[in-house]
């Protein structure tokens, strides 16, 4: 275990459970569907979106959106600018938004605000982790992980100052490791 780690909240196995399950459950949804587009936010999401695109047994689409949001290092201030927009055409596409925790939501707000004013068939949120304690707008998610509490968490693509993001489980992080 990761010296830094104070405590393992989903194993790696738990999470390739639940994934497989989410895989299923969109599978299911969108059997139906054509033109399905898998938006990936970067970075977080990265590790989450390569291993759910394999449980979906479905055509999708693949694209990522980099987002940089100012104000407070440790938290998200609501302001968002798109730092990397998408290189595929969306219009008329059935778009599934995939984050890897959503916190005060304000990230997601922004984006489904931004996908919703472009023509698109459908959207729809998909998450690993939600904490549910810390929102601060009105968000509807459509899938989600794992609810977890509010504690400073990391791994599976999650960073503290850009380390830790390739640890394979979600751990708590020491508290001497964030001060
Ligand atoms: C983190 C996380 C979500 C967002 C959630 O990303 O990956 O995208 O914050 O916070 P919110 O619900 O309060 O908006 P971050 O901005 O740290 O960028 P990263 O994905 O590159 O780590
Ligand atoms: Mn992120
Ligand atoms: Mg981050």
């Amino acid at each position: 275990m990761n010296k830094d780690v104070e405590a393992i909240l989903f194993t790696e196995e738990q999470i390739a459970t639940k994934v497989k399950e989410l895989g299923k459950q969109i599978t299911v949804d969108y059997e139906n569907m054509e033109d399905i587009i898998m938006i990936g936010v970067l970075k977080g999401a990265n590790v989450f979106l390569g291993d759910l695109i394999r449980e979906i047994a479905l055509p999708v689409y693949v694209d990522f959106m980099a987002v940089s949001s100012y104000g407070y290092s440790t938290q998200s201030s609501g302001v968002v600018k798109i730092m990397k927009d998408l290189d595929i055409e969306i219009e008329g596409k059935h778009v599934i938004i995939v984050e890897d925790i959503v916190d005060t939501g304000l990230t997601l707000k922004y984006l489904t605000e931004n996908l919703k004013s472009r023509k698109i068939a459908s959207l729809k949120i998909c998450a690993l982790l939600d904490k549910p304690e810390r929102r601060k707008c009105d968000l509807k998610l459509d899938y989600i992980g794992f609810d977890i509490p509010d504690r400073f968490i990391v791994g599976y693509g999650i960073d503290y100052a850009e380390k830790y993001r390739n640890l394979p489980y979600v751990a708590i992080l020491k508290e001497e490791a964030y001060q």
